[in-house]
C-alpha cells in the first residue's frame, strides 16, 4: 500500500534524526544566489538531498542541494542550501516536503529567502525586503487534496502569514546598524519566465512590490504547521511598463551574491535573538 503523508514525513525524520542526532527549532531556506549565509554557520553535520530519503530527486540543478546543521549567531540551526521550485516539475507537496519535515524535526520557526523582481518604483537593484505579505499566484495551492489535521486545519489563516513580531525585530537591528531594508509584498508566480512589461505592472496595481518564482508554497504550508515565518527577498532587478531592460538569470545571480551580505547579516542577528 502506498506510503501516506504522515509515513512519509516520520520516514524522513527519523533518518535525518539518526543522522544528525541533535535537531533544532530553527530553520532556514536559502534562495538562489544566497548561499553565503553558509559560510557564518559552524557546521556540524551536512546531508545531501540525494541521500535523505523520499526527498525530491534533483532533475534539473545538476547538484543536489544539502541540508545544513550547525549554529548561526550562537543558535543552533538548520538551513536548507537549495529549494525545489514548482517550474523545475516537482509538484507542490515536493516542493513543500522538506517544510512539513522540518515541523517533524521540531522547526517551529522558519526564515525564506529568495531573489525577486522589484516593481515598486521606490526600489533599487540591489535592496533588501522584508516581505510584509505575500500574493500567491502559483496555479495550485500545496494545501489542495484531502487534509490531514494532524499537519494542520482545513482552511487555516493567512492574516499574519509573515510573523510581525519578526518584521519588527528585523527593523530593529536594520536601524541599529543603518541599513536600508524596505517592506513589501511578495507575489508569487510559476515562472520560469520572467514577467513581460505588462505583467510586471499589473503586480505592481494589484499591490506587489516584487516578484518571483518560490517561497509562497513554503511559507502556506509552514503556516499551516503553525510556524512563526520570516521572509526576506533581494531585488535582483527592476521591472514595469517603462522598464525596457531584460533580467537574465545570470545578471539576478550576480545582483543576489552583491546584495547576499545585508540579507545575511540580518538574518544572523535575528536567529541569535531568537
Ligand atoms: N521575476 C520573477 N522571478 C524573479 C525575478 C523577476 O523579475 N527576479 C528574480 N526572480
Amino acid at each position: 500500500m502506498e506510503k501516506t503523508m504522515i509515513e512519509l514525513i516520520e520516514e524522513t525524520a527519523a533518518y535525518i534524526r539518526e543522522k544528525v542526532g541533535e535537531m533544532p527549532d530553527t530553520a532556514v531556506i536559502l534562495g538562489t544566489g544566497l548561499g553565503d549565509l553558509v559560510s557564518k554557520i559552524e557546521i556540524s553535520a551536512e546531508l545531501e538531498y540525494k541521500d535523505i530519503p523520499n526527498f525530491p530527486v534533483s532533475t534539473v540543478e545538476g547538484h543536489s542541494g544539502k541540508l545544513i546543521f550547525g549554529r548561526l549567531g550562537g543558535r543552533y540551526i538548520m538551513a536548507m542550501q537549495g529549494r525545489f521550485h514548482y517550474y523545475e516539475g516537482y509538484d507542490m507537496k515536493q516542493v513543500t516536503f522538506p517544510v512539513r519535515v522540518m515541523k517533524a524535526l521540531g522547526v517551529n520557526t522558519l526564515f525564506v529567502s529568495n531573489a525577486a523582481g522589484g516593481m515598486n518604483k521606490e526600489f533599487n537593484v540591489g535592496d533588501v525586503m522584508v516581505i510584509t505579505d505575500h500574493i500567491n499566484l502559483f496555479p495550485e495551492n500545496p494545501l489542495r487534496g484531502r487534509n490531514d489535521e494532524k499537519l494542520g486545519p482545513r482552511f487555516p489563516a493567512m492574516t499574519e502569514a509573515y510573523s510581525q513580531r519578526l518584521i519588527s525585530m528585523a527593523d530593529e537591528i536594520a536601524a541599529a546598524d543603518g541599513i536600508r531594508l524596505m517592506h513589501g509584498v511578495y507575489v508569487g508566480t510559476q515562472g520560469p519566465t520572467f514577467e513581460t512589461p505588462a505583467e510586471y505592472e499589473y503586480f505592481r496595481i494589484i499591490g506587489g512590490d516584487a516578484v518571483g518564482m518560490s517561497t509562497v508554497p513554503e511559507v502556506i504550508v509552514a503556516n499551516h504547521a503553525g510556524m512563526e515565518v520570516f521572509g526576506v527577498s533581494v531585488i535582483t532587478d527592476l521591472g514595469g511598463k517603462d522598464i525596457k531592460e531584460v533580467p537574465t538569470h545570470e545578471e539576478v545571480q550576480k545582483a543576489a551574491v552583491k546584495a547576499q551580505p545585508v540579507m545575511t547579516k540580518i538574518i544572523t542577528e535575528m536567529v541569535g535573538r531568537l
